[in-house]
């Protein structure tokens, strides 16, 4: 798979909720080869410090030159990143990994908790560009109805089914994310999960999807220092515990459940 290192320019940094970004990035080469689930590696700084670049999902391309990031300011890197300004250049290197896979599936849902919603918009842009699309269903979580914004309706806007939950019932169902696949999936069809959130959401979700006994695929993250199979630091053990560690950059970060031991 190619991969690029691209000299980027901030076209758009937009500021959704308090901790919320959104960086439009002009950067051709990743833009054309992207997949839903890749990622890319941004360096946030261009001295040393942070030192190591950090891992974002692409939120989704735009036209053939495009790249978009939503992510949260949680430390120093991606707060240096919510100061870029338009105009401004930053170093990206990617796409990444392998993403979602999704040839024979005829029903599809996507599950999002928090910032693992990020990567999915691309993903459901892609399926719905499909000439016959899938029967595709949205399932949006977090803990309350402001850290999901105004997520669910850029979901909606796509004329996507989206269903939404949050911990403390302040919009959609009053509960975890992952008690949405019982109440709004219908248990006759053959369904493809996606997912990509917290943990426990995700082990949730792939323990429902092996009862049901439809197929899950996950997005995991991982501490990251190198994006490229390198450091061996982004180290998960697989099911079958006598095989090779996975590697989230590189065998992932999408993977099927079955194929993580946690999972
Ligand atoms: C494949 C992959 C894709 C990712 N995609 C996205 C994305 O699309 N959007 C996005 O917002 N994030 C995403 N992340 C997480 C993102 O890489 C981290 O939030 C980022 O590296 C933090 O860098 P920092 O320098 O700001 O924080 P650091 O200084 O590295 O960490 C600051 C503090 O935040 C904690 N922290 C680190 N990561 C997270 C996190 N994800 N959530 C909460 N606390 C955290 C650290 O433990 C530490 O305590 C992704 C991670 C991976 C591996
Ligand atoms: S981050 Fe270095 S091997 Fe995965």
């Amino acid at each position: 798979m190619n991969k690029y290192e691209e000299q980027a320019e901030v076209l758009r940094q937009e500021q959704l909720m308090p901790e919320i970004f959104r960086l439009t990035l002009r950067a051709p080469e990743i833009a054309a080869n992207a997949r839903p689930g890749q990622f890319v590696m941004v360096q946030t700084s261009p001295g040393y410090d942070p030192l190591l670049r950090r891992p974002l999902s692409i939120h989704q391309t735009i036209g053939h030159d495009q790249v978009q990031l939503l992510y949260k300011v949680v430390g120093k890197g991606t707060r240096l990143l919510a100061t870029m300004t338009a105009g401004q250049q930053l170093n990206l290197t990617g796409p990444l990994g392998h993403g979602f896979e999704l040839a024979a599936s005829k029903a599809i849902c996507l599950v999002g908790g928090g910032m693992g919603i990020a990567p999915l918009y691309f993903l459901a842009r892609e399926i719905l560009r499909n000439t016959c699309p899938p029967k595709c269903v949205v399932l949006l979580g977090a803990r309350t109805a402001a850290e999901l914004g105004p997520l669910p309706g850029n979901f909606m806007d796509l004329g996507v089914t989206t269903h939404l939950a949050t911990d403390d019932g302040s919009l959609g169902h009053h509960g975890f994310v992952a008690e949405l696949l019982l109440q709004h999936l219908d248990p006759e069809l053959k369904w493809t999960v996606c997912a990509c959130g917290p943990h426990p959401m995700m082990k949730a979700v792939a323990g429902q999807c092996r009862k049901q006994g439809w197929e899950c695929q996950v997005s995991l993250e991982a501490t990251m220092a190198c994006g490229i199979g390198a450091c061996l630091g982004c180290a998960v053990p697989q099911a079958e515990l006598s095989g090779p560690y996975l590697h989230v950059c590189k065998d992932g970060p999408v993977f099927k459940a079955e194929e993580v031991a946690w999972l």
